[in-house]
């Protein structure tokens, strides 16, 4: 299993390219799904979650042809609209092939995610919406059995008021009544930037969406999609990782092809920390001059603080200034760096879904477990401040999310080596 060595202690300079954003590109990729023709994406980062993807969607017949960024999905049939526990396990976004299926196949048979590492996550919602639509859903041996009788005439649009606010819940559903007879009001919609990136992809294929981005949605159902070209947008995560990496270790980085208006949330937080940040076009240039000042966050949905920056605003809160209070409200388990943190000398108290950090002057480097990819971030960040070796154990967490870490992270003049 590969491990990330990391020498910590300098601070991050120089320049790299953000990556497309791995949470726009699956769901893009699904919507291949809902047309007979091809759909081209561009900008599609090489993360091991495309590769499932792009895995879990060749097995139901849909051709995918990948060059660099660009990635041409055809599915000019569905053969077999099934997601096995074996891909879904490993990725949970596999669910984002539910609505599609069930829109273009009228039936679709796809495993229940279970449990993860960062809690329960449960898939109630977008069950909901979808029942809502029509469509008639069983649980049967840990797999979602779920079907639309066509004497019905497919899916109908309907008004689904969502409990809660869930990302892949909202563009599942916007993708099934794309295709559904009718107008489906969404609300308490999510409103990340990937479900309007998703939204526009869909405009490009002929659908007629209305209002993504804000928490109503207006999806006027169509009975066909055709072929379209799409960019994926810049990865908000990725750029708020490395931004947050370089505040950390006091360095100044400049990272291009950016899209700074998707990450207000943590350019606050950042300036908050004492961190000077320009924005020019698709650019953002970080300096730290000092040791960071202690930023207390709070998760929520956006334009809220993400929970994808958590962790690593964990590891900036360890060698800051002062104490700042972490608080999570989206995952219930999503602590895990925390404890190895504390491995590396950091203070952290956990209460509940809490967590207290009061900044140290160094972190040492020390043997640490990554257990989701997020977290797995946060101990990088961690592991670059620490003073010494530093190895992350598990990086195929990393590997999930992060195109060419160590390429980029060494581009910064990071010292940093994935070992076997
Ligand atoms: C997406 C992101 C993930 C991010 C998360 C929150 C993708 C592929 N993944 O995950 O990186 O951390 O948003 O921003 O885009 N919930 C229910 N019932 C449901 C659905 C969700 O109770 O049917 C709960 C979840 O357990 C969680 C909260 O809602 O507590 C938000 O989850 P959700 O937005 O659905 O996360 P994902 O879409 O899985």
């Amino acid at each position: 299993m590969d491990k990330l060595r990391i020498t910590g202690g300098r601070p991050l300079e120089g320049e790299i390219r953000v990556s497309g954003a791995k949470n726009a590109a699956l769901p893009i990729m699904c919507a291949a799904l809902l047309t007979s023709k091809p759909l081209v994406l561009t900008n599609v980062p090489a993360l091991r979650d495309v590769s499932t993807m792009t895995r879990l969607l060749s097995e139901m017949g849909v051709q995918a042809e990948r060059s660099a960024g660009r990635l041409v999905l055809h599915a000019a049939s569905v053969k077999e609209p099934t997601a096995s526990y074996d891909l879904v396990k490993t990725m949970r976004a596999s669910v984002l092939v539910l609505g599609p299926l069930l829109a273009r196949c009228g039936r679709a048979k796809v495993s229940l995610p279970g449990g993860c590492a960062i809690g329960a996550r449960p898939v109630d919602q977008h069950v909901k919406g979808l029942e809502a639509m029509g469509a008639t859903i069983a649980i049967e041996h840990g797999y979602m059995h779920a079907s639309v009788r066509s004497s019905d005439g497919g899916l109908r649009g309907a008004r689904i008021v969502m409990d809660l606010v869930t990302v892949t819940g909202t563009e599942n559903l916007m993708m099934a009544a794309a295709l559904a007879e009718g107008e489906t009001l969404i609300e308490n919609a999510a409103r990340e930037p990937e479900v309007l990136d998703l939204a526009r992809c869909l405009g490009a294929m002929g659908a007629k969406i209305e209002g993504a981005g804000s928490d109503v949605i207006r999806i006027t159902g169509t009975a066909a999609l055709g072929g379209a070209q799409h960019q994926v947008m810049p990865d908000r995560i990725e750029t708020g990782t490395y931004l947050a990496a370089a505040a950390a270790t006091g360095g100044r980085i400049r990272l291009t092809g950016a899209m700074a208006s998707s990450l207000d949330a943590t350019l606050d937080k950042l300036r908050e920390a004492g961190a000077r940040i320009a924005v020019e076009g698709t650019s953002i240039t970080l300096e730290m001059t000092e040791r960071p000042a202690a930023v207390s966050v709070r998760t929520a949905p956006f334009p809220g603080f993400a929970t994808d920056m958590q962790a690593q605003f964990m590891a900036l809160a360890t060698v800051a200034r002062g104490t700042a209070v972490i608080t999570e409200t989206i995952f219930e388990n999503r602590f895990m760096h925390a404890l190895e943190m504390q491995r590396l000398g950091a203070d952290i108290r956990l209460e509940g879904n809490t967590a207290v950090v009061n900044g140290v002057e160094r972190l040492q480097g020390a043997r640490v477990m990554a257990t989701d990819l997020r977290a797995s971030a946060g101990l990088v960040i961690a592991g670059l401040v620490a003073e010494g070796e530093t190895v992350v154990d598990r990086i195929y967490h990393l590997d999930r999310g992060y195109e060419t870490l160590e390429k980029k992270l060494s581009a910064l003049g990071a010292r940093v080596e994935r070992v076997s």
